[in-house]
C-alpha cells in the first residue's frame, strides 16, 4: 500500500534519516518505536509531506509519488504535534471548516457522528480556546478521521489522553484497521504499541534496525526485551 524506499533526510549537516526502507500493508497497524532523537518525527514529517526527504522514493499502491503530490495529501490522514485547529471556533465549526476543505460528503451527519465518537458532542458549540489538552487531542483525532483517509499516520497519538480516551482511540484505530485502513503509529508507549500493533519497527539513530511481528505473537515483556536489546546493540 505505502512503500518507502531508501529514504534519507539531512537536517543541517546531520544525516537524520539513513536509508529507510519500510512498507505499510493494507489493513495493518505498524508501530515505529525508538529513543528520543532517533528521527521518528522527522520520518513522520517526510512521509506525510511536511518535509521534503533529501533522497529516496515513496510509492502508493506501487506507483511513485511525485513531490508535493495532492494524492498523498488526500489519502493520508495525519496527526502530528500540531492540532491544526482554530481556537476561536467550536468543535462543530472546526470540523465543518475541514469538511468543506476536503469536500466531505454528508458532512452534517459525519461531524455529529464523529463528535459523539470522540466524546465531544456535548461541547460541540463551545469555542475550543478553553479546552483541555485531552479535549483538543480528541478533536484533532476527529478532524483526521473526517475525510475517511485510507492511510492514517499518527505521531504519539496517546499524548494527553485520559484512560477513557485512550480506550476510545484504541477502539477507533482497531476498527479502522479491521475495515482496511493502514495505520502507522509513532509511539513511546509500549503498552499501547503492544495493544495495537500488528508489527513494530525500531528506529535508532535514523535507521530501522529491526522489525518484528507483534500481534498475538509477543508478550509485552518480550516486546520490551526485544526493543532494549535492539537499542543497546551497536
Ligand atoms: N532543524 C534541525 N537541524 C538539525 N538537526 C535537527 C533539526 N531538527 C531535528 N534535528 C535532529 O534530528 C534528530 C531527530 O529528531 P526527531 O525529532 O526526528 O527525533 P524523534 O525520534 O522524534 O525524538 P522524540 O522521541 O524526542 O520525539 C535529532 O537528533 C535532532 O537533534
Ligand atoms: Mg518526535
Amino acid at each position: 500500500m505505502l512503500e518507502l524506499r531508501k529514504m534519507t533526510k539531512m537536517l543541517g549537516d546531520k544525516l537524520v534519516l539513513r536509508n529507510i526502507t519500510l512498507s505499510l500493508e493494507k489493513g495493518e497497524i505498524l508501530a515505529v518505536i525508538g529513543p528520543n532523537g532517533a528521527g521518528k518525527s522527522t520520518f513522520f514529517k517526510c512521509t506525510v509531506g511536511l518535509l521534503q526527504p533529501t533522497s529516496g522514493e515513496i510509492l502508493l499502491d506501487g506507483k511513485l509519488v511525485k513531490k508535493n503530490s495532492a494524492e498523498i495529501k488526500q489519502r493520508i490522514g495525519f496527526l502530528g504535534h500540531e492540532s491544526f485547529l482554530y481556537n476561536n471556533l467550536s468543535p462543530l465549526e472546526n470540523l465543518k471548516f475541514y469538511g468543506k476543505l476536503y469536500k466531505v460528503k454528508d458532512l452534517d451527519r459525519k461531524t455529529n457522528e464523529l463528535l459523539k465518537e470522540v466524546g465531544l458532542y456535548l461541547f460541540r458549540d463551545m469555542p475550543i480556546r478553553s479546552f483541555s489538552r485531552g479535549m483538543m487531542q480528541r478533536l484533532a483525532i476527529a478532524r483526521v478521521l473526517l475525510p475517511d483517509p485510507d492511510i492514517l499516520m499518527l505521531d504519539e497519538p496517546h499524548t494527553g489522553l485520559d484512560q477513557e480516551a485512550v480506550t476510545l482511540l484504541n477502539n477507533i484505530i482497531k476498527n479502522k484497521r479491521d475495515s482496511g485502513t493502514s495505520i502507522l503509529i509513532i509511539s513511546h508507549d509500549f503498552e499501547q504499541v503492544h495493544a495495537l500493533a500488528d508489527r513494530a519497527a525500531v528506529l535508532k539513530k535514523g535507521k530501522i534496525v529491526s522489525t518484528r511481528r507483534i500481534r498475538e505473537e509477543v508478550s509485552l515483556a518480550e516486546m520490551k526485551r526485544w526493543y532494549e536489546a535492539e537499542v543497546k546493540s551497536s
